[in-house]
C-alpha cells in the first residue's frame, strides 16, 4: 500500500511541476492542505505604503493633514534632532500648521527602560498620530510608544515575544505612524517589529505584530547624505544579512503548523517566491553600491540605491523572516563589554549590523546543505564567480564572499575583536536559545551544540 507520506510527496511534486498561476493551481494545494495540516501551505505579504523620492519628506505635513492629525508626536534621537532630516520634517509640519511635540531622547540600540521612557512621554500627551524620524532605534521606539499609548493598561511584557513576554496579539487600534528612515539598514519602516535590549537577560527581544507596521514609509535618500562612515557600513551589513537570511530561510511550505485562523499566521513565515524577489534585488544592489556608498558619501546614486535596498530587504524580512545571524546577534549585542565603535557616541555598544554580520560566515557554511544551489546563487548575486563550483562547495563559496566584503570594510576579526573569548560562549548560547521565533526560521534546526559551534567558529573569522 502507498504510504501517506508518499501520497503527500506525490502531491507536492505535482504542485511544483504544474502551472502555479492563480487560475490553475488550486486543486493540488487543497489536497496538500488536507494531507498535511502540520505544515503551512500559504504565505502572505504585508507592507507599509512606501513612497520613495529625493526630498519626499516635504510631503509629511500634508500627509498628516490628510489624516486629520491635530497633535502629532514626533520621535527622534539626540543626534538626528539637530540634523537636516529633522529640519525637513519640522519645516513641513510648520508650513502646514500641524501641531506637534518632539521626543528626542530615543536611545541608540534601545532597551526596555528607554522604551518605557518614550512610552511615558506618549502617555502624557494627547496624540492622534506619530512620526518617527531616524534609524531603526527611533522607528522601533516609536512603534512601542504608539502601542502602549493605545493600550495604556497593558503591562510592558504583555506584548513582548514569548518566552520572554506573553506575546499577546494586538487587538487595540493603533494611531497612524509615519516612518522616515535616516539610515539605510533596518527596513523597520515597513515591518511590524520593534526590537529592544531586555536588560534582565542581556539579550534583545521584541514585539512582533502586523499592527505595529507604519501606515506610510517616506523613503527620502537625501537623509543618507549625513550618515557617517561606520553607520553606513554597519547598517549596510544589516541589509546584507536581511537579504541573505530571508533568501535562505526555511521554505514557507516547510514551516508549520497551519494557523487555525489566518490572522494567526506568524509575521515570520519562511522564504517564498515574493520575498525572494526582494532578496535577489538587494543582493545585486549590495554588489553594485555598498562599497561606493561607504567610500564616497556624496555618491547620491549609491546612497539612494542602498536606501531603497534597505526598504526592499525590510519587505523580505518583514514577511519571510531572519534566522541564525540575527538570533545569535541578540545576545552578542546584549552582552557588550567595552567595545565603543566610532560614529556611535561614547557608550559601549555593538551596533546591530556589526553584531549580525560577525557570525554570517559560520552560519551560511552551516545552512548551505539545506539548499546548496540557493547559497551558490546568493554568492553569485553578490559578485562571486561560481562557475565550476560544486554543490558541496556552496557553504565555503558564500562564506568566502561574505568575508571578502567584511575585510574590505575593515570589520574586525570576529567576536574576539568585540572583546569576547571562548569563556563567553555559554552565556551567548543561553541568550540565543529564547530567540525561538528566529531560530525556527533557519532552514536547518539546530541543537545547543550547533549554536556553540557557530559562535566558536566566529571568534576569529579571517
Ligand atoms: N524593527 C525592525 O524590523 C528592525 C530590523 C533590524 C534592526 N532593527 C533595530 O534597529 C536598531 C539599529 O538601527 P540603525 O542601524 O538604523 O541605527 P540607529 O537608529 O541605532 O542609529 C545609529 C546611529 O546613526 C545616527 N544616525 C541616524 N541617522 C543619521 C543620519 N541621517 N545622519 C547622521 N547620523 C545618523 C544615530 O543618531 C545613531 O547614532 C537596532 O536596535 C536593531 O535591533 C530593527
Ligand atoms: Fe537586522
Amino acid at each position: 500500500m502507498v504510504s501517506r507520506k508518499r501520497v503527500f510527496d506525490l502531491f507536492r511534486t505535482m504542485n511544483v511541476a504544474s502551472c502555479q498561476c492563480p487560475a490553475h493551481s488550486h486543486t493540488g494545494n487543497i489536497q496538500v492542505l488536507n494531507s498535511t495540516p502540520s505544515k503551512d501551505y500559504a504565505f502572505e505579504i504585508k507592507c507599509s505604503t512606501v513612497r520613495y523620492g529625493l526630498g519626499v519628506t516635504r510631503e509629511v505635513g500634508l500627509d498628516l493633514l490628510n489624516l486629520g492629525a491635530k497633535n502629532v508626536c514626533v520621535m527622534t534621537d539626540p543626534n538626528v534632532v539637530s540634523l537636516s532630516p529633522m529640519k525637513a520634517v519640522l519645516d513641513s509640519l510648520t508650513k502646514n500648521k500641524v501641531n506637534y511635540k518632539v521626543y528626542d531622547k530615543v536611545k541608540v540600540e534601545p532597551s526596555d527602560s528607554s522604551f518605557k521612557d518614550a512610552i511615558k512621554f506618549a502617555k502624557e500627551g494627547d496624540f492622534d498620530s506619530f512620526v518617527a524620524i531616524g534609524g531603526g532605534s527611533v522607528m522601533d521606539t516609536c512603534k512601542a510608544a504608539n502601542l502602549y499609548y493605545c493600550d495604556p493598561n497593558a503591562e510592558f511584557l504583555d506584548y513582548v515575544n514569548q518566552p520572554v513576554g506573553k506575546g499577546k496579539p494586538v487587538k487595540v487600534q493603533l494611531k497612524p505612524l509615519i516612518a522616515i528612515p535616516t539610515t539605510s539598514g533596518t527596513g523597520s519602516e515597513t515591518t511590524g517589529m520593534s526590537i529592544f535590549d531586555y536588560e534582565e537577560i542581556n539579550a534583545k527581544t521584541g514585539i512582533a505584530h502586523t499592527s505595529l507596521r507604519p501606515i506610510l514609509a517616506l523613503i527620502d535618500p537625501l537623509h543618507t547624505l549625513t550618515v557617517p562612515r561606520n553607520v553606513a557600513i554597519y547598517s549596510g551589513f544589516d541589509i546584507f544579512c536581511h537579504a541573505l537570511e530571508s533568501f535562505t530561510a526555511i521554505p514557507y511550505t516547510e514551516r508549520g503548523p497551519v494557523p487555525e485562523n489566518p490572522a494567526l499566521r506568524p509575521v515570520y513565515q519562511g522564504s517564498n517566491p515574493i520575498s525572494d524577489v526582494w532578496s535577489r534585488f538587494c543582493l545585486q544592489a549590495l554588489r553594485k553600491y555598498f562599497n561606493r556608498s561607504v567610500n564616497n558619501p556624496d555618491d547620491i546614486e549609491a546612497r539612494s540605491s542602498m536606501h531603497l535596498a534597505a526598504t526592499m530587504a525590510g519587505v523580505g524580512i518583514g514577511n519571510a523572516g531572519v534566522h541564525l545571524c540575527h538570533g545569535l546577534a541578540y545576545p552578542i549585542a546584549g552582552n557588550v563589554k567595552e567595545f565603543v565603535p566610532a560614529d556611535y557616541g561614547t557608550d559601549p555598544i555593538i551596533p546591530h549590523g556589526l553584531s549580525v554580520t560577525m557570525t554570517a560566515p559560520a552560519v551560511f557554511r552551516f545552512t548551505s546543505v539545506s539548499d546548496p544551489d540557493k547559497h551558490l546563487e546568493a554568492a553569485e548575486l553578490l559578485g562571486s564567480n561560481i562557475s565550476g563550483k560544486k554543490q558541496v562547495d556552496a557553504g565555503k563559496v558564500l562564506a568566502d564572499t561574505i568575508l571578502e566584503y567584511m575585510e574590505k570594510m575593515s570589520i574586525g576579526n570576529g567576536l574576539s575583536s568585540l572583546g569576547y573569548t571562548s569563556e563567553d560562549i555559554p552565556k551567548l548560547v543561553k541568550g540565543a536559545l529564547p530567540q525561538k521565533r528566529l531560530l525556527q526560521i533557519a532552514p536547518i534546526q539546530q541543537s545547543e551544540d550547533d549554536l556553540t559551534k557557530l559562535l566558536e567558529d566566529s571568534l576569529t573569522i579571517y
